[in-house]
């Protein structure tokens, strides 16, 4: 592992930015073709190489070395974006082959921070090899709707998941010398319209879901860089929110590194860098001389412009520190890191009978019916796709590990025209008959599995469905595998013997499936998205993908099984669910910390053991409850898990804690987060609706809150407030002449006044007192309460 060097000091920084000339800072500020930082040759500041994506590194040989203008060159660059991962050659022979990993929907079900850490390393060694300096990833945006067309990218539906998978992947990269760039920074959760629709969503929202991930990774793995998105959030671009980027971001948050726009993203120049978007992506001539004309005329502050070069001088004197000589990578070891990540990232959905892991022994003849068995679906589209080193074939996998005593058979299961496709799946079922295992790959439409554009549909393919029913009419032995960017509904779900969902695994994926299949590996992938049963049951639906320009965040923080959990909707398979071929017991609970206060950790404790018949790892999940809040809350929250590896009878005692502030609600009153008094519901679960262990806390916070008063306030809430008792109770005994005991009474008796405060001492009292003694006696109040 190589140490992060120290940051230069600030004075050699500012020496060093001192001797840039304005136009070689707008040039510091924007790239240098397609993927280069731009070097500043009279300075000896050389450029710094990023390049795509968060599974694979994508090298476009052309762009890099062929050092295009790719910047000036938009087809290029749609040319990606808009080709499909499934036309690989046609699309991507230009490119440096690199492993394709699990994609992001497919790695996170691993729910294993190790693993994430180990995908962080193997993509920074690949970088090396290639002189890479910066990945652009991970993209760590929640999947608000299974909808959304970057899905596969993404980690989860929930932000802890989500920030505690991409911290370890951030550190796998930059302790091993390349930069991250985290993003899209913020509310990028849709492809429609992708680059003006402004999303619109509660601070409570905001904070709690959508920014969470960020901030979760930004304090744990100090990204280097973050990429801004191209939407707009309530109303501002986000590369140009001086709130998101500097307040937020900096400010609260405490991030050191570089801001870069996402590819084309910045639309006004000036106002993007002085909103504290420090870097241009990709070069393009108008922004750069927009930029180089707000610093010569001075309407850009000097300091804005001189502390965004630091920050870009740091992160290329950080990065080239840290990179190391240019070493090979090693093509098969890394193979086989990705059939490792892929086997424990695969989710068994259902396996009625105990149909897997299927046994050679027992076997004479294996059905297979898809394209997908001889030509996997590994990858979505985009900017993420990779050129991968191998691929392995799972029809290949499959008859290897059934052994020569198997006859395994292939079918398509399709044809190229409705009639051709009925025969083929007449065909299929009849084979099916007799076949000791049938199993069925498909997947959904390859025009909908990635970037630029939405899904239109949580169904498969055409004709997928019509096949599996048919093969399910005809064998009690089916096995769906599927592949798919995010949930899929499952019309046939109860009809089939076994459900094994891949996501996009990656180059690995046939070995990894053929591991799980034949119980070489035991599978331990668990959903980090709710399946929902229709397409109208899903949380965003009624708002999504909004109009006029804007996307309206209606469900609030109810995302995800949040959402289906509050409204009692049953999903299809719950977050967080995934079979294994052993079972496990969960016991002895144990709350260390029956009471807690801000700045504490809530810590637990619990017995995990293996009762079943062979080695496994459980992914064990910490969730909580506020049932006293005064605000509204989801039923259970994920706030930790742990994946443990358990021989069969091994038992271990797992502990986790939890800081108070992932208590908190974000108080959008006040602006901040608030650890609230109240019963803290402790739940322990194999998967969200899974709950094997309950207990119980307090959260006790070291001073009560009181939220700030107005004029118009109402009797109940200022009686609540003891400061405001106080107050309220030593004016009336001056103005009516009364005793503290007979004003504390009086007082008492407004409670059920639904009047402000300032009409009900009126009306109750008889009196005219004046509007500005009451709002000077409430300012008084509010300033001592907030002290
Ligand atoms: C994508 C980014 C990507 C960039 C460079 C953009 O269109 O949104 O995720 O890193 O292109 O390819």
């Amino acid at each position: 592992m190589t140490d992060t060097p120290p940051a230069a000091p600030a004075t050699h920084l500012a020496q060093r930015v001192a001797a840039l000339t304005d136009a070689e800072k707008a040039e510091l500020l924007t790239g240098q073709g397609m993927w280069r930082s731009h070097a500043i040759g009279r300075l000896g500041i050389p450029a710094l190489l990023m390049t795509d994506g968060a599974y694979g590194v994508r090298y476009s040989i052309s762009q890099i070395d062929g050092q295009q203008q790719g910047g000036q060159d938009l087809d290029q660059f749609l040319a990606v974006v808009n080709t499909r991962a499934r036309d690989m050659k046609a699309a991507f022979g230009n490119t440096k082959p690199a492993t394709c990993y699990p994609n992001g929907s497919a790695i996170a079900c691993s729910w294993d921070v190790a693993t994430a850490y180990q995908l962080g390393a193997s993509l920074a060694a690949e970088c090396r090899a290639f002189d890479v300096n910066i990945l652009l990833g991970p993209g760590i945006n929640i999947r608000r709707t299974p909808l959304g067309g970057r899905g596969y990218e993404y980690y989860a539906e929930d932000p802890v998941l989500t920030g505690d998978f991409a911290a370890a992947v951030v550190e796998g990269l930059q302790d091993h010398g390349v930069g991250a760039s985290l993003k899209h920074f913020a509310c990028n959760n849709s492809e429609i319209e992708r680059t003006t629709m402004d999303s619109r969503v509660s601070p409570r929202a905001l904070r709690e879901i959508y920014l969470l991930g960020f901030e979760r990774v930004v304090r744990k793995a100090r990204p280097w860089t973050v990429m801004s998105s191209y939407n707009r959030l309530n109303g501002m671009q986000t590369a140009q929110d001086p709130w998101l980027l500097t307040e937020l971001l900096r400010g609260e948050w405490g991030f050191d590194g570089v801001v870069v726009s996402d590819w084309h993203g910045i639309k006004d120049r000036p106002a993007a860098l002085a909103a504290g978007n420090d870097l241009d992506m990709p070069q393009n001539a108008s922004r750069q001389r927009a930029l180089a004309e707000a610093i010569a005329d001075g309407s850009l502050p000097a300091e804005v412009v001189n502390q965004a070069c630091a920050r870009m001088l740091a992160l290329v004197d950080k990065a080239k520190a840290a990179a190391g000589p240019v070493v090979p990578f090693d093509a098969a070891e890394h193979h086989a890191h990705a059939r490792a990540m892929a086997a424990a990232s695969i989710v068994l959905l259902r396996n009625e009978g105990g149909l897997l892991p299927l046994q050679p022994a027992a076997l004479r003849r294996i059905l297979v019916v898809g394209d997908g068995a001889v030509n996997p679906v590994i990858q979505g589209s985009g900017s993420a796709t990779t050129l991968p080193t191998a691929r392995d074939i799972p029809l290949d996998e499959i008859a290897r590990q059934a052994g020569a005593g198997v006859i395994v058979q292939h079918l398509p299961g399709h044809g190229d025209t409705p009639e051709e496709t009925a025969a083929r799946t007449a065909e299929a079922a009849k084979a099916a008959e007799g076949a000791d295992a049938v199993l069925v790959f498909v997947t959904t439409d390859a025009a909908e599995d990635g970037e630029g554009a939405d899904r239109r549909t949580l169904a498969l393919a055409r004709g997928h469905d019509a096949l599996i029913e048919a093969l399910a009419a005809a064998s009690g032995k089916v096995v769906v595998v599927l592949a798919n960017p995010d949930a899929v509904v499952m019309p046939w779900a109860g009809k089939v013997a076994a459900i094994v969902e891949t996501f996009f695994a990656g180059q690995a994926m046939g070995g990894a499936l053929a591991d799980i299949l034949f119980g070489a590996v035991n599978p331990s992938g668990k959903l980090t998205v709710s399946f929902p049963a229709r397409i109208e049951d899903t949380p965003a639906y009624l708002s999504y993908p909004g109009e006029a320009g804007v996307h309206e965040y209606a469900e609030g923080i109810f995302v995800g099984y949040r959402y289906y959990d509050k409204r009692a909707i049953a999903p299809l398979f719950p977050f967080g669910f995934g079979l294994s071929y052993t079972s496990f017991a969960y016991s002895d609970l144990e709350v260390a910390t029956p009471a807690l206060a801000e700045g504490e950790d809530l810590r637990i404790a619990f017995t995990l053991a293996n009762t079943g018949p062979v080695a496994g790892a459980e992914v064990a999940q910490l969730y909580l409850g506020f049932p006293e809040s005064r605000v509204q809350r989801p039923l259970r929250e994920l706030k930790g898990f742990a994946k443990r590896m358990l021989a069969p009878g091994e038992t271990t005692r797992v502990e986790l804690a939890v800081p108070a502030r992932d208590l908190c609600f974000f108080d959008a009153e006040a602006g901040r987060w608030r650890l609230e008094e109240g019963a803290i519901a402790i739940e322990l679960g194999a998967s969200s609706r899974d709950i094997r262990l309950a207990g119980a806390a307090r959260a006790q916070p070291a001073r009560p809150h009181y939220p700030p008063l107005a004029i118009d306030s109402q009797p109940t809430k200022v009686l609540a407030n003891p400061v405001a008792r106080a107050h309220f109770e030593r004016f009336l005994a001056e103005k009516l002449g009364l005793s503290p005991d007979q004003a504390a009474r009086m007082l008492a008796y407004t409670r059920s006044s639904f009047f402000g405060i300032h009409t009900t001492l009126n009306y109750f009292f008889r009196q005219d007192l004046p509007r500005a003694e009451i709002a000077a006696i409430i300012a008084a109040i509010n300033a001592e309460t907030a002290a």
